[in-house]
Parts: structure tokens; C-alpha cells; sequence
């Protein structure tokens, strides 16, 4: 069984679209996508329309998704330059995406406990409990041991963090696929991940794919997707834009 996990798309279609052109040559007997599709990036329903081609065994819930048909909450206004941005990009994206897909985005599954072939898989956006939890690849042995509920799970699959990494702990195989449309790992390819499962052997790989990063920024200025210059400089550095001063000139 050839198992390709993908997440956090962002609404970059640009490099979800290099990705799909990857996946052909990988020939994946599955297909999980661990959420995130949307915001942030200027093509949230052409990422939906694609990654729902794909026809995906399961598709998981980010934190994200899940901000429609739930937010912002009555009364609600922002308090930060953070929540600011995620307001502008929440708006850009209501007015991009279907209500009926909003709801569907919303209402995703946020895990998902499966056998793989004959290996014990448990999938999650972030982690158990929360579709926030931050686990990176330099997390301690006892914080990867978090990312799982049940004893027998020997394959865990999460996205969210946007570094992708292939760790062993506790006889546990935990793969992070890294994100397609917003990397923050100093690498500017897309990542998605692919594992091999024979039986109860595994074997994972991170692939990167290189695409028209100029083509995404072009789109997203050409659409007036508010907060360009935050999603030009992650797109072109591979690191967290937000919150930093950056020139509008
Ligand atoms: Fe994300």
C-alpha cells in the first residue's frame, strides 16, 4: 500500500496543481489530506475543487476549516494585527467559496483511526485534542509521544506546523507531510509526504516539488487578495511572514 499524505494548501492552487502533476508519478494506492485547504493563499475553491478530484480516503479538518459557519463569533472584533489579517483573509475567502462548501469545510472530520493494510494509523490535522497543538520536527521525544491516543497505533500522520519531518519514537513511525501552498521551512517547494506500508514494515519519504511561485503571486495580485506582500515574502523565503514590518512598496 502506497499512502500519499498531503496538507495545508492554503488556497495555492499554483503549487497543489505541481503536486498533482508529482502524484501521477508516484501512482499512490490513497490519498489523506490533513487539512488547511483554504485561506491565506488566492485560490481557496480551486484547492477544494481539486483536492475533492483527488478523491481522498479521508479528508481532515484544519484549524482553518474550521473557522466557517463558526466564526467570528457574535461580538467578536479583533484584537491584534494577527487576528486582523485572519479576519481580511476569512472575508477574502467567504467571498471565493460557495456556502455550501463552507459548510462542508467546516464540518470535516478532525481525525481518523484506521488500519493501513495491517498497520495501526492514527491522522489528525494537528494532534489529538486540538486543531492548534504545535508539535515541531525538534520536539522532544515525550512531546512526539502526544501526537497519538491509542497504545497499539504504530503510524502517526499530522500537518499544521508547515516543516515536514519523518521521526521514530516509542516503536512509532510519526510524519509530519509539511505544507503544499505555505512551507515555513526555509525549503520554497511544496511538500507532501509518501508512505510505504508492506504488512507491518514502513517507509516514509518527504517529497518536494518545485512550481511557478511568480504564477501564485501574480494570481493573488491580479485578484487583490488582501495581505499580498505577507504571502509573496512566505512564498518566495519558506518562512512565517506574519507579524512582521514588510515594505507595501
Ligand atoms: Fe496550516
Amino acid at each position: 500500500m502506497r499512502l500519499a499524505v498531503l496538507s495545508d494548501t492554503h488556497g495555492n492552487a499554483a503549487a497543489l496543481e505541481a503536486v498533482m502533476r508529482d502524484l501521477q508519478n508516484q501512482s499512490p494506492d490513497a490519498i489523506v489530506f490533513l487539512g488547511d485547504m483554504v485561506m491565506r493563499g488566492p485560490q481557496p475553491r480551486e484547492c477544494i475543487q481539486m483536492v475533492k478530484s483527488l478523491q481522498p480516503h479521508a479528508i481532515i479538518r484544519g484549524n482553518y476549516d474550521d473557522l466557517f459557519t463558526r466564526f467570528p463569533e457574535p461580538g467578536w472584533s479583533p484584537s491584534s494585527e494577527k487576528e486582523e489579517l485572519v479576519l481580511r483573509a476569512f472575508e477574502y475567502d467567504c467571498q471565493h467559496i460557495s456556502a455550501e462548501d463552507q459548510a462542508w469545510l467546516g464540518n470535516l472530520p478532525t481525525e481518523l483511526s484506521l488500519l493501513v493494510d495491517e498497520v495501526p494509523t492514527e491522522m489528525y490535522h494537528a494532534g489529538p485534542d486540538s486543531l492548534y497543538k504545535v508539535v515541531y520536527p525538534w520536539a522532544t521525544l515525550e512531546e512526539l509521544d502526544t501526537l497519538h491516543r491509542r497504545e497499539e497505533t504504530r503510524l502517526v500522520l499530522y500537518g499544521h506546523v508547515h516543516h515536514s519531518h519523518v521521526r521514530q519514537g516509542n516503536g512509532r513511525l510519526v510524519v509530519n507531510c509539511g505544507s503544499i501552498g505555505l512551507p515555513f521551512d526555509g525549503d520554497n517547494r511544496a511538500s507532501y509526504a509518501i508512505v510505504d506500508i508492506q504488512k507491518q514494515d514502513m517507509a516514509a519519504q518527504i517529497r518536494r516539488v518545485s512550481y511557478d511561485i511568480e504564477k501564485a503571486i501574480s494570481i493573488a495580485k491580479d485578484l487583490f487578495m488582501p495581505d499580498v506582500e505577507a504571502f509573496e515574502y512566505a512564498l518566495r523565503t519558506a518562512r512565517y511572514p506574519y507579524g512582521l514590518k514588510l515594505s507595501t512598496s
